[in-house]
């Protein structure tokens, strides 16, 4: 069946501190959105691609307005919402726009730009062979610990600590994109408005819209160039990932 890929670009871009949209900043000279609509335009997976964007920000427009030139001379039909304040509000103004006919969808970060179309097509795969979700993960290489506040024995100082370490052998960090039969992340948005504000809060991504119905959520492997450049730091690498010799 036909796939859309959502592109969710509304972010403000807090943590990386440049003052603008995230989908705005430049990597290696371009910008991040655009650089994330091609890699999906190469993958060939979609036949319609749904960005989301920050409303009322004309450079963003013009990115988009790029994307969309690429797009169409790939035979692929593109639109452009604006985002919502959440992330989730974000995809569900893309998920209003996909076109009739359209069976399984793909809900992409922008801020993930350099993820390999082979992830693009480990996740298509699980969805013909009958998935109704599917979420690409690497093993986590550190130990992972839950915690909660607590006081320093000798002066109270606010800290915290361990209450439990679970299972490194079982834990994977979640990447993007997560692939999905259209129908069954439209029920999971619909389940979603029923929940409470804080129960909201608590779902982080797609996926877990997904798991609330009770459906299985399938894994496949992910790739270290998926990081989601969120901090300075990952913009370094992610530089260095698309034009040094780590490529
Ligand atoms: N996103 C979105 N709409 C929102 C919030 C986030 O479309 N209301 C998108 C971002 O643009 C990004 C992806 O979701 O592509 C992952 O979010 P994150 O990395 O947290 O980006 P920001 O929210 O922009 O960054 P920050 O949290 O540091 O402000
Ligand atoms: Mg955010």
């Amino acid at each position: 069946g036909s796939c859309a890929v959502v592109i969710v670009a509304a972010g403000s871009g807090q943590r990386l501190g440049f003052g603008v949209p995230k989908a705005r900043v430049p990597l290696a000279g371009q910008p991040m959105l655009l650089l994330a609509i091609r890699g999906v335009i190469k993958t060939g997976v979609a036949a319609q691609i749904c960005v989301a964007i920050t409303a009322d920000d004309p450079e963003l427009a013009v990115i988009c307005a790029s994307g969309a030139h690429e797009a169409l001379a790939a035979g692929i039909l593109f639109s452009v919402v604006d985002g919502g304040a959440e992330r989730s509000d974000s995809v569900a103004a893309a998920l209003a726009v996909v076109a009739q006919g359209v069976e399984t969808v793909m809900i992409h970060d922008a801020a993930r730009p350099l993820t390999p179309s082979g992830v693009f097509h480990r996740v298509a795969g699980a969805l013909r062979d009958g998935a109704k979700a599917v979420i690409p993960a690497l093993a986590v290489v550190d130990t992972i610990k839950t915690v909660e506040p607590a006081q320093l024995p000798a002066t109270g100082a606010g800290v915290e600590k361990v209450v439990g370490t679970p299972a490194r052998q079982v834990l994977r960090a979640v990447q993007t994109p997560q692939g999905f039969k259209l129908a069954t992340l439209r029920q999971a948005h619909a389940h979603a408005l029923t929940l409470t504000p804080s129960e909201l809060a608590a779902i982080t991504d797609d996926a877990m819209m997904v798991e609330a119905l009770g459906e299985e959520v399938f894994v496949v492997q992910g790739s270290t160039h998926s990081l989601k450049i969120t901090s300075p730091t990952d913009l370094l690498l992610a530089e260095a990932l698309l034009e040094g010799p780590l490529r």
